[in-house]
């Protein structure tokens, strides 16, 4: 029976447990660029044991941003620096991943316009952004494929396009912001399109050994938003381009208040793994070592992610292990501080 801290493999990339750290924007970064600081943050999750650790959302483009300060891939410059932060936690004999994303309407960076598939600000606040024509949109997926190939080059194991939180991929397929007539609009197959694309343009970047994931918002909480069995259509409508795994989060589409518990996701993540038969992540508000193992077990999700509650604690899974009676290695120079 596979437990937490089972590993798990897809394709090349093998965990020695089925603990994510999800992606996290630190907005530490200058000019997009990881540094010492990127490096400590990171390999010190990698130390305290999770299985696969998610880089932050770094973006595909300049503009593409959320902020000044978000990393980014958009020049080979950015390269090193990332692979030297991914050998520290290969070292740590944890998986590397990253998530490549673009900001669209959600972007607040000081000396660039947004853009989106309409016209419509996120809110009263939000800037107005500019529709994209379709060499815009071909640029953008063309700075994915550039940035996954980047991806490669820094030595990760595993991408993830954000397509969750309301950000550019999540703003095309949601019929509450997409409100083209053209061939990337309308009908769920054409707000799918751009999301199709992307896969397909990273894919002939990303090596086919390597796994591709998708983070989605699998509820918009909106009526007339997608929900998860929209999402889970979209999804197998566009799987076969090469896409391996699904980061099922939620929300962040439109404004709104959203009820929340420990757990409150993983119904969405049990349902896209039984319609699209795809391995799934699931989280949220996760802080319980027995809910994660539950999770696993039960076969709810392959894998559980981990956001916040790794901010707090980095050791918060070698130190679970003892609390579902998992014996775990410890890092060596850690070794007697292990609980007995
Ligand atoms: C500080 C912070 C930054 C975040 N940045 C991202 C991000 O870059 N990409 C993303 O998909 N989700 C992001 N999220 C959402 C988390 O990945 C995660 O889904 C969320 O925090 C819920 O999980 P948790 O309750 O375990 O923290 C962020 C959350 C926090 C708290």
């Amino acid at each position: 029976m596979n437990g937490l801290f089972s590993p798990y493999a897809l394709k090349d990339m093998v965990m020695k447990n089925r603990i994510v750290m999800a992606p996290m924007c630190m907005y530490m970064a200058e000019a997009g660029m990881a540094d010492d600081w990127h490096l400590a943050h990171y390999a010190s999750r990698a130390a305290g044991g999770a299985g696969l650790i998610v880089f932050e959302a770094t973006a595909v483009s300049p503009e593409g941003r959320i902020s000044d300060y978000d990393l980014g891939l958009w020049r080979d410059e950015q390269v090193p620096g990332l692979r030297r932060i991914v050998d520290a936690i290969h070292r740590e004999g944890a998986m590397a991943g990253i998530q490549l994303g673009h900001a669209g309407r959600k972007s607040e960076v000081s000396d660039s316009e947004p853009v989106s598939c309409s016209a419509l600000r996120f809110n009263e606040e939000g800037a107005l952004p500019m529709e994209l024509d379709y060499p815009g949109i071909h640029r953008i997926i063309g700075d994915f494929g550039h940035a996954a190939a980047r991806a490669h080059a820094a030595g990760f194991d595993y991408v993830e396009l954000h397509g969750a939180h309301g950000y550019l991929i999540n703003q095309f397929l949601s019929p509450l912001v997409n409100q083209r007539t053209d061939g990337y609009g309308g009908q769920f197959e054409n707000r799918a399109r751009f999301l199709l694309e992307t896969i397909r343009e990273v894919r002939l970047h990303w090596p086919k050994e390597k796994p591709l994931a998708v983070r989605i918002s699998a509820e918009e909480y909106d009526g007339a938003g997608n929900h998860t069995v929209d999402m889970a259509a979209i999804l197998n409508l566009v799987k076969s381009e090469g896409l391996d795994i699904v980061h099922v989060s939620s929300g962040g589409v439109v404004p709104g208040v959203v009820e929340t518990w420990p757990g409150y996701q993983i119904r969405f993540a049990e349902n896209i793994r039984l319609e699209t038969e795809l391995p799934v992540i699931g989280g949220g508000l996760i802080t319980s070592p027995q809910q994660a193992e539950d999770i696993v077990r039960s076969g709810r999700a392959d894998l559980v992610f981990l956001g916040r509650e790794l901010l707090r604690n980095p050791f918060w899974p070698l130190l679970s292990a003892r609390s579902i009676k998992a014996d775990v290695a410890w890092p060596e120079p850690y070794e007697r501080a292990k609980p007995f």
